[in-house]
């Protein structure tokens, strides 16, 4: 089976130029360094388009098969225009994810609207601007959606998300498809919301079945088991209701590769196993063929980012470890210090030297636990080297905090020797230009 692009460490265009520095998208990593600063988010743009293909390639014996970008792993205007030229639709979840992509241009046809505890007015501006599903999560949201539904005198489409419980072999907070999960309806909930959804709530539209079991995943065999469960519930519900729900979405999920005994299967096989396993539910079920929705995050956006940043102090624990200090650290990247992540890193500008040195890269943050790679051999060392921390697409930028009044970083694409700016560093004004002092304290 052929390699695809989440299982690289690296974004594909990386290399050492003339010059030994590190390369990405044909720029030299100490020239973005010292024009746009650090710590700096570069994201690779072959590299995305790159796995929006392999994506495609990968479903082309399923035509009809929706690819839901999961804007939660990086949600930038930018990025949602690439990935809209690509031809994928939008997970989002929250309002600020539907505004991103609107600004955008994304067509909002191509939204699903996700989560466990939307708001009213989150969910208002869903109906405004026309979003294309929205993934009903709960009793509640039930009835309130078909409220706001009937204020704007329209039919909404929806489909419900449920526990399928199904549990994934990684880190428990990033589970979601197991039974006691807070997310989406229980099999035993799901008649109900049926029953609900065709005699009571009539401004709703049910057309399918949502489940997400977690990310990070590197097992084939739970998306098989996903799918037999939504492919029987279907026949059930039609047998049952005589309902004829035609769409199921599996969620995300596909893993990438941080480190080396990271083996992510490839998009290809994963496509694959999903194709063969709904073709063979179609029969087994007596069904149609569902549209399927797949909302991969990670597996799309990881590979393609890195991060820069420039080394500065360093302390040797007497007998102990060595830690080197970077200018950023659980602010910009807080998955090693919620997650235990690992990451690969490697100094981005030429060492001469060949002699080597285990270190411990420790962030700039006033915490202990602000460590981002534990024990990495790295060439020795020297202030004012970049250190470019590979991986960092997904899950960054996107939980990056202001966390000790750090502004966060400056995000910039990179492709064919060009380096475009899309999200600015931020300023010290723009981190006291929410803050209001009262008259009285003045
Ligand atoms: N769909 C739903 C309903 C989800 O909840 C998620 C992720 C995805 C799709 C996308 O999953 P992906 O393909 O990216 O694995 N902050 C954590 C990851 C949390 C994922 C939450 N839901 C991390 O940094 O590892």
């Amino acid at each position: 089976m052929t390699t695809s692009t989440n299982q690289y460490q690296k974004p594909l265009t990386v290399k050492r130029n003339s010059d030994g520095n590190l390369e990405i998208g044909g720029c030299d990593a100490v020239e973005l360094v010292e024009k746009f600063g650090t710590p700096l988010y570069v994201l690779d743009e072959k590299t995305i388009r790159s796995v929006c293909l392999d994506y495609k390639k990968s479903f082309e014996k399923y035509p009809n098969t929706q690819i839901m970008y999961a804007s939660k792993a990086l949600c930038t205007c930018a990025l949602a225009s690439i990935l809209q030229e690509e031809g994928l639709g939008f997970d989002v979840v929250s309002g600020g994810e539907i505004y991103t992509v609107y600004k955008a241009g994304v067509d909002m046809r191509k939204v699903l609207f996700n989560g466990n505890n939307k708001s009213v007015d989150e969910l208002n501006l869903a109906l405004e601007l026309g979003v294309g599903r929205i993934s009903v999560d709960n009793f509640y949201e039930l009835a309130l959606l078909n409220t706001l539904a009937q204020g704007q005198d329209k039919t909404v489409d929806i489909l419900l998300r449920i526990t399928p419980g199904i549990e994934c072999h990684t880190h428990q907070y990033i589970q979601t498809g197991h039974l006691d999960s807070k997310f989406g309806f229980d099999l035993i909930q799901i008649d109900e919301a049926v029953d609900l959804i065709l005699n009571e709530y009539t401004n709703l539209k049910l057309h399918g079945l949502h489940a997400h079991i977690g990310s990070q995943i590197f097992e084939t065999r739970i998306y098989k088991d996903e799918i037999d469960i939504l492919c029987k519930e279907i026949a059930r519900l039609d047998e049952k209701f005589g309902l004829k729900l035609d769409e199921i979405n599996i969620g995300g999920g596909l893993g990438v590769k941080y480190i080396d005994s990271d083996v992510p299967p490839s998009t290809f096989e994963i496509g694959q196993v999903i194709i063969d396993k709904l073709n063979e539910c179609v029969e087994k079920y007596n069904i149609d063929s569902p549209k399927i929705f797949l909302e991969p995050g990670r597996s799309i956006i990881s590979t393609s980012g890195v991060t820069l940043y420039t080394i500065g102090s360093s302390k040797q624990v007497p007998n102990g470890k060595k830690y080197v200090s970077v200018d950023g650290g659980m602010a910009d990247n807080p998955r090693p210090s919620l997650y235990q992540a690992e990451y690969y890193a490697e100094i981005a500008n030429n060492k001469e030297t060949t002699e080597k040195e285990e270190v411990t890269i420790s962030g700039r943050f006033c915490e202990s636990g602000d460590i981002l790679i534990n024990n990495i051999e790295l060439p020795k060392i020297d202030e004012g080297d970049i250190l470019c921390v590979y991986n960092t697409g997904a899950y960054n930028y996107s939980m990056a905090s202001n966390y000790n009044k750090v502004c966060k970083p400056a995000m910039v694409l990179v492709n064919d020797s060009c380096a475009d700016l899309i999200v600015k560093r931020e300023s010290l004004e723009d981190l006291v230009v929410h803050d209001v002092i009262p008259d009285r304290l003045k």
